[in-house]
């Protein structure tokens, strides 16, 4: 599909957002292990968290979905999953990849597992080299990519494991894995990234001062059961943030918003650089913050983003390149060479769509310095989303403030984790 995006002359609503994409997985990846039934209300009805539903079926956990977006699993408990007969498609989640290799490698089943022809091309030595220090018999495409096939479990070695890279992904699988041995199997981070897993799971938390934190994982450790409405997705508030806050005539809200302070760096990089955002009616859902956000049309000063706050933005970078655009004076990010591994490499796909807008900016090997200008008018161009989701958003948000009508490809990937974008931006433009 091909989105024609025209700018518009204002931004103005409330938004339901589409629930957390992090989250869903996790909340279904737990009660299918747990020993009880759960009841997950808003569960994601996006591509990515519907894949792991997918894939769980095929283990032959009992899923069954209403559609008021509640999801009842029957746990069939650490011990219950099956061998499935055919290949567990990951579709485009590297989430259900990581998470699921843990679990399918932890209790020791043959399984498959495969993916569209990006996240086969995702890195996955990350979680293979662990596991296979666990004991599980793993085999990848070249060493490296999926196709990943788990061929069982030799031994159950736990594992003392220091985070190479700040990856919630990562240090899931391995915990997810360690939830099958007898000792502990420990995580170690130093820089702290999105910490759904540990909460969900009420994991053992040791933290001290300069060292980091220490997570633990063992076969003693009661899976609870996941019934609690899942928060709606701070990523997808955060398109709408930087949106209101660089149009000129912008007022928008969103209720019951994910505010988990390993997720929000975006909301404290655009109050430091000066956007009218305001945060109220915070409450809990479940184990998680969640609270109501309004954004107003704002003056954006430049700002710099280094590598101890990306793992709390990783996937809002491009649409915190944006927001610095227009933004008075220069703005750096470095530290992000993550992006580079994602859906596709981030940085070259904005780097492409800000060469093509007419942007002045520097692309580093780990990140940008972008220059920004309050008044900049993005010039009308035909771009590319790149088969990702959060560059297709990205750009939308971008030239909704162009010089005339722009129009993005293969924009249906939207839905990998917001599947009512389109239509909520259309509600934007037509409120007011
Ligand atoms: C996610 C972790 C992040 C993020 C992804 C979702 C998760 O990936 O980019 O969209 O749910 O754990 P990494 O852990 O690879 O950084």
């Amino acid at each position: 599909m091909n989105q024609k995006i025209y700018p518009s002359d204002s931004l103005r609503g409330t938004l339901t957002l589409p629930a957390d994409k992090s989250i869903s997985h996790r909340a279904a990846l737990f009660a299918s292990i747990a020993g009880k039934e759960s009841n997950i209300t808003n569960f994601s009805q996006a591509d990515d968290p519907q894949s792991t539903l997918a894939c769980l079926r095929q283990l032959g956990v009992p899923v069954e979905q209403r559609s008021n977006h509640s999801v009842t699993i029957k746990g069939v408990g650490r011990s219950g999953l099956h061998t499935p007969d055919k290949p567990l498609d990951c579709g485009n989640s590297g989430t259900t990849m990581r998470l699921l290799s843990g679990i399918v490698g932890g209790c020791g089943l043959e399984a498959t597992l495969s993916g569209d022809k990006s996240l086969n091309q995702r890195p996955m030595r990350r979680i293979i080299d662990p596991l296979r220090e666990m004991g599980v018999e793993i085999e990848a495409r070249k060493g490296e990519y999926a196709p990943l096939q788990i061929k069982g479990r030799k031994e159950n070695t736990s594992l003392d494991f220091t985070l190479p890279i700040a990856s919630a992904q990562l240090k899931s699988c391995v915990l997810l894995a360690g939830l099958f041995g007898t000792d502990d199997t420990i995580v170690r981070e130093k820089l702290q990234s999105r910490d759904h897993t540990e909460r969900l799971l009420n994991l053992r938390i040791e933290e001290k001062e300069g060292s980091g934190r220490k997570i633990f994982s063992n076969n003693q450790v009661q899976i609870p059961e996941q019934s609690y409405r899942v928060p709606a997705d701070f990523s997808a508030a955060s398109f709408w943030l930087v949106a209101g806050a660089i149009h000129p005539d912008a007022e928008i809200e969103m209720t019951g918003v994910g505010l988990n302070p390993t997720r929000t760096a975006l909301l404290d990089i655009l109050n430091e650089m000066g956007a009218d955002i305001s945060v109220y009616n915070e409450t809990n859902e479940g184990r998680e913050p969640v609270g109501d956000l309004i954004v107003k049309s704002s003056s954006l000063k430049a700002t710099n983003i280094s590598s101890d706050v990306v793992p709390n933005c990783i996937d809002e970078i491009p649409i915190l390149a944006v927001a610095m655009l227009f933004a008075e004076g220069t703005s750096v990010i470095r530290g992000a060479e993550e992006l580079r591994h994602k859906e596709t490499d981030r940085l070259k796909a904005i780097a492409d769509i800000f060469t093509k807008v007419g942007a002045s900016f520097e692309v580093f090997e780990d990140g940008l310095k972008i220059q920004g200008n309050p008044t900049f008018i993005p010039e009308r161009a035909r771009l590319d989303s790149y088969d990702d989701h959060r560059i297709a958003m990205s750009a939308a948000v971008l030239t909704l403030l162009g010089d005339g009508p722009s129009l993005i490809r293969n924009a249906e990937v939207a839905k990998i984790s917001y599947p009512t974008f389109w239509e909520d931006l259309q509600t934007l433009v037509l409120t007011n």
